[in-house]
């Protein structure tokens, strides 16, 4: 019997709708400054995050505030920015075996580190400044 993979979707502020549908294909025109331009005007918004709310193994994407918060091992947060560096698709899935997925043209980064696994980007996730107060994580802009 071949196992069978489950993809998950942890999508902050969106519906099941909205996660299950490729939203940010649009975005992924010839336009080459799309991305950057988006990652400047997006990623300077603070954005502040339960925990809890941050499933360990995985992660969430919030694309209103253009980021994505991980927790690869109990207690260990990241925080990227969710603009992909292949051509500025925001990333819009976490797989279930703890990569960041770009749906354009399937690029995957680590949720530990945001490093590029897979796929045409070029470079990993941009990281972006956080700190933790009591049970939350603050965002505060990309490094
Ligand atoms: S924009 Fe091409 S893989 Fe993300």
């Amino acid at each position: 019997m071949q196992a069978q993979r489950r993809t998950v979707f942890k999508l902050a502020g969106a519906g099941v709708a909205a996660a299950s549908a490729p939203f940010g294909l649009s975005a992924c025109s010839a336009d080459s400054t799309g991305g950057n331009a988006r990652m400047r005007t997006k990623n300077n918004r603070q954005l502040r995050v339960k925990k809890a709310d941050v499933p360990v193994g995985s992660g969430v994407i919030y694309p209103d505030e253009g980021y994505v918060v991980t927790q690869p091992t109990a207690g260990q947060f990241e925080a990227f920015s969710d603009v992909c560096p292949h051509q500025g698709c925001p990333v819009r899935q976490i797989t279930a075996d703890q990569r960041i997925h770009c749906l354009c043209h399937n690029s995957y980064f680590a949720i530990a580190d945001g490093k590029v696994l897979d796929g045409p980007a070029p470079t990993g996730l941009t990281r972006a400044q956080f700190s933790e107060s009591g049970d939350e994580i603050i965002v505060t802009g990309v490094q």
